[in-house]
């Protein structure tokens, strides 16, 4: 089995636990993004919980390519995901960007979502100079940080990058299950 994330500490942690588990894993240090365009073939690719955070369409293309181009025929693609939560969707709370036209609603404590691509903003409390791809919003700083997409826009996404969904469920987290179309 093997197993990737992009931050060498995750790595090591889940190295700890599979050791104490006995489990035979080949960890690497990998951003999934960036993945070649061919490797090793499987039976099943899990994403547990790193879609949500691979923000812009470029980059989501590029994981689903290399997942497909791993993906046996027959073999299963699971994501877990965190979706587009009502709960800390502020349907009257708005932020208009003049430059851009973009209506934004509040999203939680210090964010903000484009209801159209889902894409959610956190706000900087330091300098926008630390952060590739800060981005001005009505004269505050923000990071878009994570992809929190409604179930028929996940469902689409994936159909549109060569997969047929089997199933889709949950609520806030939610689980997709795909073959290859
Ligand atoms: C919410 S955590 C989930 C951790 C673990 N997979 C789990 O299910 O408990 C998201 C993980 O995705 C990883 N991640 C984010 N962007 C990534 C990328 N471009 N390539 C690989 N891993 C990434 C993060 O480092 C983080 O460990």
């Amino acid at each position: 089995m093997d197993a990737i994330d992009i931050i060498r500490a995750a790595i090591e942690i889940a190295r700890e636990v599979a050791a104490e588990r006995q489990l035979d894993i080949n960890y690497q240090v990998q951003d999934v993004c960036d993945l070649s365009p061919r490797g090793d073939q499987y039976d099943l690719i899990v994403d547990s919980y790193c879609l949500q955070g691979i923000v812009f369409d470029e980059e989501r293309a590029r994981v689903f390519a290399a997942v497909r181009a791993r993906l046996r025929p027959g073999g299963y693609y699971l994501v877990s995901t965190a979706m587009f939560d009502e709960k800390r969707f502020r349907q009257d709370e708005t932020v208009t960007d003049a430059q851009t036209g973009i209506v934004y609603h509040r999203y939680g404590d210090k964010g903000l979502i484009d209801a159209d691509t889902g894409i959610a903003y956190v706000e900087l409390d330091e300098s926008p100079d630390l952060y590739e791809g800060a981005t001005e919003i009505a004269g505050v700083w923000y990071l878009p940080s994570r992809r929190h997409l409604q179930p028929p826009a996940l469902k689409a996404e994936l159909e549109r990058a060569g997969f047929a969904v089997l199933y889709q469920g949950g609520d806030y987290d939610e689980n997709v299950i795909c073959t290859l179309a």
